[in-house]
C-alpha cells in the first residue's frame, strides 16, 4: 500500500499562551502532519512566529483559511465561544476537525458540530488530552487486566499547579491569566469558568477508568476567594455516580501553596475490590521538599508496585509525569492514524459532548443547589446565561 502522504494542519489560535505553543510543538514532531498554516489576529505576531518555526502560509482571516485547498485538517485551538462556528464552518469546507475542549457551550451546539462533520463525511476529534496521558492509560490498562478487581470508587484531587521556571519566565509569572478564562459568557461557564473549562477533563478521565458514563452529579460550591476568580464563586467538591449505578466517584480542589500538601497537581485513586491505583495527571507529583513519587503505583496485598513510564520530565510543570506536550502528542497521533486509516475515534465528538454534559450538569447542579441528572440538561442550555 503507498504511503500516505503527512496531513496538513492549519492551527487556528497559533499565537495563543497556553495551548498553543503545545500544540506548536506536537504538529511538529509527529511524521503524519505537516505544519502548513498559521492563523490569529495579530498578522506581525503570526508572521514572527511563522518565521521562528519555517511555516509558510498565515491567515488572519478564518474564512480564508477555509477556502485553502491546500489544508486538510484545521486545529482549534481557541476559546471556548468560537468552538462551535469554527468547527462548522471547517466541517462544511471539507476540513476534518480537532477541537480544543469543552467541546462547546451547550448540547445543542455539539450535536451540531457532529452533523456537521458526519454531513460532509470529515473527522471531528475533541482535543481531550487527560484521555490520552499515558499515566492515565496505564492505569487504564491495569484496571482492564484485573490488577484491581471490580471498580467501586475513583477520587480525583486537583491542588495547586506548580510550574516550572522557564515556563514561569514565559507567562512572566502570571499563570493561564487569559482574559476568557474568567469571563462568564466567552469561557461558557458563567458563575463557574474554571469548572467549564476543566470539568470535560474529569468527567473523561473517570469514564477512562470505570468504562461506563455519567448519571448524576452533585457540586459544592462556595466563594472561590483567589486569584483572578476571587469574585466569582467557585466549585470545590463535585460528586457522581456512574450510569452501571455500582461505582461513584468525587473530585475535589483546593488552592494552598504547594508546600501545604505532600502533592501538586491533579491525581486520582481508584479503589477496586482487591486494589487501589494512584495515577498522577497534569502537573501531577510531589509537592517541593517531598521525594519524587512515581507516576502510577499499584496498591494490592500490602504492597506498593511503582510504574515508571517513558518521556522526559514535564515542559510546563514542575513535575516528572509528562503531561502537557506528551498527553497532547498521543492525542494527535490517534487522530492522525484514524484519519489516514479511516480508523474509529476513542474519543470523538460523542465522547466530547458527553463530557461536556457532565459539566454543564456540575455548573446546574451548583447553580441550583441539588443533585442532577446528566441526562436532564436540555440541549439549548448555556451556564452563562443562567
Ligand atoms: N487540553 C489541554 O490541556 C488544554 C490546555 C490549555 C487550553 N486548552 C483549551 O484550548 C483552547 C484555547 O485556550 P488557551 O488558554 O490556549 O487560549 P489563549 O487565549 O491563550 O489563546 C487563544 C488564541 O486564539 C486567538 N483567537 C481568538 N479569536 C480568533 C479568531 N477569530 N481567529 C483566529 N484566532 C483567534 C487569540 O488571539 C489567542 O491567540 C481552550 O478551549 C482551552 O480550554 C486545553
Amino acid at each position: 500500500m503507498a504511503e500516505h502522504p503527512p496531513l496538513k494542519v492549519a492551527l487556528v489560535g497559533a499565537l495563543g499562551k497556553v495551548a498553543a505553543p503545545c500544540h506548536l510543538n506536537v504538529l511538529r514532531s509527529l511524521p503524519s502532519l505537516e505544519l502548513t498554516a498559521l492563523c490569529d489576529t495579530d498578522e506581525a505576531g503570526l508572521r514572527q512566529l511563522a518565521q521562528q518555526h519555517e511555516v509558510d502560509q498565515i491567515y488572519t482571516r478564518y474564512d480564508e483559511l477555509l477556502a485553502d485547498p491546500g489544508i486538510d485538517v484545521v486545529d482549534l485551538v481557541i476559546p471556548p465561544f468560537l468552538h462551535a462556528e469554527m468547527a462548522i464552518a471547517a466541517a462544511q469546507a471539507g476540513k476534518h476537525v480537532y477541537v480544543e475542549k469543552p467541546m462547546a457551550l451547550s448540547r445543542g451546539q455539539a450535536q451540531e458540530m457532529i452533523q456537521a462533520a458526519a454531513a460532509s463525511s470529515v473527522r471531528l476529534m475533541v482535543g481531550e488530552s487527560y484521555y490520552f496521558h499515558g499515566p492515565h492509560r496505564l492505569a487504564r490498562d491495569l484496571i482492564q487486566a484485573g490488577e484491581i478487581g471490580e471498580i467501586r470508587q475513583i477520587r480525583q484531587c486537583k491542588q495547586a499547579w506548580l510550574f516550572n521556571e522557564s515556563e514561569n519566565r514565559r507567562l512572566n509569572g502570571l499563570g493561564h491569566d487569559v482574559a476568557w478564562r474568567f469571563d462568564p459568557q466567552l469561557s461558557g461557564g458563567g458563575q463557574f469558568p474554571w469548572v467549564m473549562d476543566h470539568g470535560p477533563h474529569l468527567f473523561a478521565t473517570a469514564r477512562l477508568f470505570a468504562g461506563s458514563g455519567i448519571q448524576t452529579v452533585t457540586a459544592l460550591q462556595r466563594k472561590h476567594g483567589v486569584g483572578r476568580e476571587w469574585q466569582l464563586r467557585g466549585i470545590t467538591a463535585i460528586s457522581w455516580v456512574h450510569s452501571d449505578d455500582a461505582v461513584d466517584g468525587m473530585w475535589c480542589h483546593c488552592e494552598t501553596i504547594p508546600e501545604a500538601g505532600p502533592w501538586v497537581g491533579f491525581r486520582s485513586e481508584i479503589l477496586g475490590t482487591k486494589g487501589t491505583l494512584r495515577v498522577f495527571g497534569e502537573g501531577g507529583g510531589a509537592a517541593p521538599g517531598f521525594t519524587q513519587v512515581a507516576p502510577v503505583t499499584l496498591y494490592r496485598q500490602g504492597k506498593a508496585r511503582d510504574f515508571q513510564l517513558d518521556g522526559s520530565s514535564d515542559r510546563s510543570w514542575v513535575s516528572n509525569n509528562s503531561y502537557y506536550d506528551q498527553a497532547h502528542r498521543n492525542v494527535w497521533d490517534h487522530f492522525a492514524d484514524a484519519v489516514i486509516n479511516e480508523l474509529p475515534l476513542a474519543y470523538d465528538g460523542i465522547s466530547g459532548m458527553e463530557d461536556l454534559t457532565a459539566t454543564l450538569a456540575t455548573i446546574q447542579s451548583a447553580v441550583r443547589g441539588c443533585a442532577t441528572e446528566v441526562s436532564s440538561v436540555a440541549d439549548d442550555w448555556q451556564a452563562w446565561k443562567t
